[in-house]
């Protein structure tokens, strides 16, 4: 569906209204669903479309551009294993809430015997996929049941002074999660290279990609002191404290989504004759 980024601000966008989750500014939630809907730019989408989306998240950021994408007759399947708080208010608010089925699973294994969709997405996602292993399994579950899969993940590259203020307070979350929690999350941003090693340890061929500026602010590195306050580690505790005050203290000043690197990629195709039978 070719649709402008002022027809999606107007239909969808203003809709959305503003949050009150300081230090986060009221528009936060529109700034990210811009940025999603950019990225999604590049991902062939088209009205009709039945599409996959994995790890869609508690604010639905994907799954309402996508909704808005596929058009009144297509379907976004939305898939997440734990965060679903604000996700029926929101695509509710949208307008969008028909066009969406959320599933709360794991996507290491999906419940489709066969390919049931034109495309599969993970958006901003692989980072939450804790290790290796389990990412290389969820792109093959994507690969396994649809005819597409598009990946874009932000890159660990600074280009101007807020985006290095963003990669800076971002970088963090990794550790802080493990101090707090025993497990990594919101690991650190891939390299294109690495995003490409993966999908082919999946078993998918690189159709097409790239890399491209979001040119917008990007708010979602910010994880609260009190939490870091609570690691209990006294020496680990001290050293996070000090570098999320460094950290924090250039964020506020300006931060910005870092270049986006997106990938397009599907099975090999079969050799030919393969899958008839001897003697046809
Ligand atoms: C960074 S968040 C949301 C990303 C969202 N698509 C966006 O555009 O910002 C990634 C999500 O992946 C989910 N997730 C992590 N591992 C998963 C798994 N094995 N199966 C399904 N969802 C998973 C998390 O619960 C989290 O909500």
């Amino acid at each position: 569906m070719l649709v402008s980024e002022e027809t999606f601000k107007k239909d969808v966008l203003s809709k959305i209204p503003p949050r009150d989750e300081s230090p986060l500014p009221p528009d936060w939630l529109r700034t990210e669903m811009l940025e999603r809907f950019r990225v999604l730019q590049f991902a062939s989408i088209r009205e009709e479309m039945n599409v996959l989306e994995i790890g869609c998240g508690a604010h639905a950021l994907t799954t309402v551009p996508l909704a808005y994408l596929v058009g009144e007759t297509g379907r976004v399947v939305a898939v997440d294993r734990s965060r679903w708080r604000f996700f029926d208010d929101i695509t509710t608010v949208a307008g969008l809430k028909r066009r969406i089925i959320p599933l709360k699973l794991d996507a290491r294994e999906l419940p489709f015997p066969f390919k049931a969709f034109d495309l599969a997405v993970l958006v901003h996602g692989i980072r939450s996929l804790k290790n290796e292993e389990t990412m290389i399994k969820v792109i093959s579950e994507m690969l396994r049941i649809a005819d597409r899969v598009f990946i874009a993940e932000s890159l660990p590259v600074a280009n101007n002074e807020r985006q290095e203020a963003h990669l800076k307070l971002y970088n963090l979350r990794e550790e802080i999660f493990e101090a707090l929690f025993g497990e990594k999350d919101d690991l650190h941003y891939p390299t294109l290279g690495k995003l490409t090693e993966l999908v082919e340890k999946a078993g998918g061929n690189v159709i097409e990609s790239g890399t491209f500026e979001p040119d917008l602010p990007h708010y979602l590195a910010y994880i609260p002191r009190k939490y870091v306050e609570r690691v209990k580690d006294e020496d680990k505790r001290a050293e996070l404290l000090k570098r999320w005050d460094r950290a924090y203290g250039k964020w506020k000043r300006g931060t910005e989504h870092p270049p986006v690197g997106w990938l397009l990629i599907e099975l090999p195709s079969p050799p030919l004759g393969a899958g008839r039978s001897a003697g046809r």
